[in-house]
């Protein structure tokens, strides 16, 4: 049984739910008692979660949709149904030199990180904005404002994702509904690991905390943007990157 329920009767969609940062924010809000919808495209890995979540008193369903996809990604919204919190964690990072980067790659990025959110928006945030209230929290990246010699087209299409956050914010503010960004930098995650192998651990060099981020320090975050207390809080871009560094240790 659930001691936390600040969030007790709220349906949560969390996009990318089967991993990394996704997967710790679905255990969060699913702690605090929302009624959690998990997303990803691994139906195994999905409806394992489903079941941890029940075992520890929570409750949560799986829907696998492929977010690259436009149908496949309105059909998530329309099983989803009406939601009172839709998490966009879901995302991919494909870093390549841009010449070596071709429209395959760039299309894929801007499909999952940034056209997924739009479309998922457009169909979920109307009947938030009936209702007169709802959260909408984009997991953005750092990658959008510290550039890097390669990564171009993910930062683009992350910073795509901070644009919209503003947009969103100023479109559906006037209803009750709030929209804003957590940009983490570097975490180890499932998706980390399978980029960089054995080689994770310079994740850890990349900021002034000298480590990388946890997934459940995100997800802390992130239950902080769903809940009264960020009431005022609309249109944000909140960095949890560890701080910047003025030049890399040696
Ligand atoms: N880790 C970092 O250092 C970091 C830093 C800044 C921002 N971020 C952002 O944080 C988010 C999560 O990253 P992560 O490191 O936790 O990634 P991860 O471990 O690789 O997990 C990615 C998640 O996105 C889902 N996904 C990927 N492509 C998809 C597609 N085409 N359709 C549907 N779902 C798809 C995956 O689903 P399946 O596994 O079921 O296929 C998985 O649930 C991403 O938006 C990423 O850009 C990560």
């Amino acid at each position: 049984m659930n001691a936390n329920t600040a969030l007790r009767g709220r349906i949560a969609l969390v996009t990318g739910a089967t991993s990394g940062i996704g997967r710790a924010i679905a255990k969060n809000l699913a702690a605090q008692g929302a009624n959690v919808v998990l997303h990803g495209r691994d139906q195994r890995r999905g409806e394992a979660l489903a079941r941890e979540i029940a075992a520890e008193g929570g409750d949560a369903r799986f829907i696998a949709a492929d977010l690259s996809d436009a149908e496949s990604t309105l059909r998530l919204a329309d099983e989803a149904g009406a939601v009172d919190i839709l998490v966009n964690s879901a995302g991919l990072y494909e870093f390549a030199p841009t010449p070596v980067s071709d429209a395959a790659s760039f299309d894929r990025q801007v499909a999952v990180n940034t056209r997924a959110p739009f479309l998922l928006v457009g169909a979920l945030a109307p009947a938030m904005a009936a209702r007169g209230q709802g959260v909408i929290v984009i997991v953005g990246s750092s990658a959008a404002r510290m550039p890097a010699p390669i990564g171009a087209a993910y930062g683009a299409s992350k910073a795509g994702a901070e644009v919209l956050t503003r947009y969103w914010a100023t479109e559906f503010g006037p209803s009750g509904v709030r929209v804003n960004t957590v940009s983490p930098g570097p975490v180890h995650t499932e998706g980390t690991k399978a980029m960089l192998g054995e080689h994770t651990a310079m994740l850890d060099k990349t900021n002034a905390r000298g480590r990388a981020g946890d997934p459940g320090e995100i997800a802390d975050i992130v239950s902080f943007l769903v809940s009264d207390a960020s009431a005022y809080v609309n249109g944000a871009v909140l960095f949890a990157d560890g701080g910047e560094l003025s030049a890399l240790p040696s």
